[in-house]
């Protein structure tokens, strides 16, 4: 059975449910390009058509050995929705510098198009909010962007709704995705009004982190063991399912539609978690996980 997907604001192509995030598997050198190529062409076998990356992920290098994959791979970049991100520019010590001025913003672009070896850049995203950010200089940049053809759709990442709407309020065209955290061991989004913001303008929530940043398989205190033995109870409706593919499940279970991004590149484990977006949960399966997860009984 193919991976669901969804449509993205002014998107040429659906994306596929489960993504396959690039933050940590190039870092330090982990897979080399010849083992990304032969890595992605198991994720499009999978049915995941849609890789995230970031201009400062592993310090360029994540878009740089990207690139060199798809230049091993003719006809890859066709079938991949790349996804960047701006903003992250300058480290100091114990500090990171934020810049979404108009030149910043064109500047990372052109440079994730010249590491990836593309002609344009499927959805652009800003990193992380701004504290300085100027929205008339963001849509000024991201206009041009559009124009010239580099970049095709634009969202957020880590936004809150007041931000969001910021953004979207100087914006001649939607905001088609916002990046966030969201897994059983992190709610906030669901409870901060960004999930509802999305729901109402149809923005697709991107869910990082969905497998708790690999705390599902390492329970940290007693809550996350009575989560973990609910997510096997659950899973055991499922024809014992692997409670990955349940924790993934949950959270494609909210209704503002999202797509869930994968951290690890192993593939056996990628195979694994990417079959929970064919797991359809019931609503008893959601709540209950939802109150193992608070850890106390909701009225
Ligand atoms: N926009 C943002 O600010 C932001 C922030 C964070 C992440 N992200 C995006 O989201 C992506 C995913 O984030 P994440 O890495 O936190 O996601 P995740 O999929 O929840 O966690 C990945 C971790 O789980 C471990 N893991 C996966 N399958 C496993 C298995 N079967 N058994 C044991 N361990 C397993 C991996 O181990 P290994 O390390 O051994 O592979 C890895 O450490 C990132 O790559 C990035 O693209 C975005």
């Amino acid at each position: 059975m193919p991976l669901p997907t969804i449509r993205l604001h002014e998107a040429a192509r659906e994306i596929s449910r489960i993504v396959q995030g690039f933050g940590s598997i190039i870092h330090e050198e982990r897979m080399s390009e010849r083992e990304l190529a032969a890595y992605l062409d198991a994720c499009v076998d999978e049915g995941i058509n849609t890789c995230d990356l970031a201009a400062v992920y592993s310090g360029g290098a994540a878009e740089s050995v990207f690139g060199g994959a798809l230049t091993l791979r003719p006809g890859l970049r066709e079938r991949l929705t790349v996804i960047t991100k701006y903003g992250i520019e300058g480290e100091g010590a114990g500090y990171h510098c934020y810049d979404t001025s108009r030149e910043a913003i064109v500047r990372s672009a052109e440079r994730s198009l010249r590491r990836m070896g593309t002609d344009h850049i499927d959805v652009l995203l800003m990193h992380r909010p701004d504290m300085l950010m100027d929205a008339d200089e963001v849509a000024e940049a991201l206009l041009s962007l559009r124009k010239a053809g580099k970049a095709l759709c634009f969202g957020v990442s880590n936004f809150l709704p007041h931000q969001v709407e910021l953004l979207a309020s100087r914006l001649p065209f939607p905001l088609a995705v916002n990046e966030v955290p969201y897994n059983l061991f992190d709610m906030d989004m669901q409870e901060n009004g960004t999930l509802d913001l999305c729901q109402r303008l149809r923005i697709a929530p991107l869910f990082y982190s969905p497998l708790g940043g690999g705390r599902l398989f390492a329970p940290a205190n007693a809550r996350d063991r009575h989560l973990l033995e609910t997510l096997r109870e659950v899973a055991r409706q499922h024809g014992d399912a692997p409670v990955e593919q349940i924790a993934i499940a949950w959270v494609l279970r909210h209704p503002a539609r999202g797509a869930a991004i994968l951290g690890g590149g192993r593939a056996e484990w990628m195979r694994r978690a990417a079959a929970g977006a064919r797991i359809a949960l019931t609503r008893d399966q959601w709540f209950r996980l939802w109150t193992a997860s608070k850890g106390y009984e909701i009225p």
